[in-house]
């Protein structure tokens, strides 16, 4: 019998998105040095456009969406990766342009896979994910800009979502006073857990204000793009920043020079899918080191695959507290 796996197929038949439960034998993966049997895999906001269709985010069809992927090698013919040996791979067009992490086995570029850092396995890695990944590479910018040396408050928005929920584990865990701002404050609770130490709601920052306005924060981690991160440019200190990652709420940015040209405020964009491996491998150690097992498990619900496509919309809704990750084998 032909050694077969399933996977979730999307495809564009009449410019509707199709994604269907698929099983596939092994010579339909893309060519790669490494085949990698997927254990976990995660549900990021881009997937759940992938999924619903609701942006254009796949860029060839057919697809087997999921940016992130986390398991074990099956077979390599690259010498620095061995059967049996824990890899993830996350970005490098995983899931957009190559065949992703949906899917009980692929195969990949060497170029493209990282070891599983010591301290993590395949299910806590993606719980990690690009959001995650995507997290620490905001907190290594605002480090290496020098803003968390401020004794200032740093605001983090969208933070009831994945990159939120561990922009601010993350931030509080290295000792900075957070502040998060959700559009669901009845997650209080649920952000002090990770070490919030101040909640305001989404409306705070979203309001169209001067171009520069008192000064208030030190800076912070935007996903959330539109006013909202012009409002916190607006708001933040002389020779502050703020990384912004993402665009939950819009990806217009409708507003002045003035804090970058008067304030020295820098505006520090964070990119997670052609990051460099010694970067990539700077912020898997920085969350390794500063993200506790207990923070790991608060933002983690688990969902089979074979629920997924139901799932998606509630991401690309803002319904998604913290971080899912994808059991691939059910
Ligand atoms: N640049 C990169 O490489 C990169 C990598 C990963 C993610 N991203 C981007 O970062 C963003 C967050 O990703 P994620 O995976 O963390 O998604 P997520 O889990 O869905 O979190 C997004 C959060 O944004 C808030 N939000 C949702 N809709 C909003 C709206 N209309 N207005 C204002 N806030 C809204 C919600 O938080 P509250 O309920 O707490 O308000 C929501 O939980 C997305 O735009 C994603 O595309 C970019």
């Amino acid at each position: 019998m032909a050694d077969t796996f399933t996977a979730l197929v999307a495809e564009q038949p009449d410019g509707r998105t199709v994604v269907k439960s698929t099983s596939l034998e092994e010579t339909a993966l893309p060519p790669g040095e490494v085949i990698i049997d997927v254990a976990y895999s995660s549900l990021n906001y881009k997937d759940g456009l992938a999924l619903t269709g609701r942006g254009k985010v796949i860029r060839k069809w057919p697809m087997i969406p999921g940016i992130d992927l986390a398991g074990r090698v099956r077979s390599s013919s690259s010498p620095r990766f061995r059967p049996g040996d824990a890899v993830l791979v996350t970005g490098y067009g995983l899931g957009v342009s190559w065949w992703g992490g949906f899917s009980q086995r692929a195969r990949v570029k060497e170029s493209m896979v990282l070891a599983i850092p010591e301290g993590l396995d395949a299910r806590s890695a993606m719980a990690i994910g690009t959001a995650g990944f995507t997290a620490a590479l905001c907190v290594l910018a605002l480090q290496d800009h020098g803003t968390l040396r401020t004794d200032r408050e740093l605001v983090v928005t969208g933070a009831a979502g994945g990159v939120g929920s561990i922009a601010v584990a993350l931030l509080a865990a290295l000792g900075k006073k957070v502040v998060a701002s959700t559009g669901r404050t009845s997650e209080a609770a649920y952000l002090k857990t990770l070490g919030a130490a101040d909640i305001i709601g989404r409306d705070v920052l979203s309001q169209k204000g001067p171009p520069l306005a008192s000064e208030r924060w030190g800076g912070g981690v935007d996903t959330v793009g539109g006013q909202t991160l012009v409002t916190l440019c607006s708001q933040t200190a002389y020779r502050g920043a703020v990384a912004a990652c993402g665009l939950a709420g819009s990806s217009d940015f409708p507003g002045t020079v003035f804090p970058f040209i008067l304030r020295n405020v820098a505006l520090l964009g964070c990119d997670s899918d052609m990051t460099p491996m010694e970067e990539r491998t700077r912020a898997w150690k920085l969350l390794v080191q500063h993200l506790g097992k207990l923070h790991l498990d608060a933002v983690t619900e688990e969902v089979p695959m074979s629920r997924l496509v139901e799932f998606a919309p509630r991401i690309v809704d803002g319904q998604v507290r913290g971080r899912v990750v994808v059991n691939v084998n059910a």
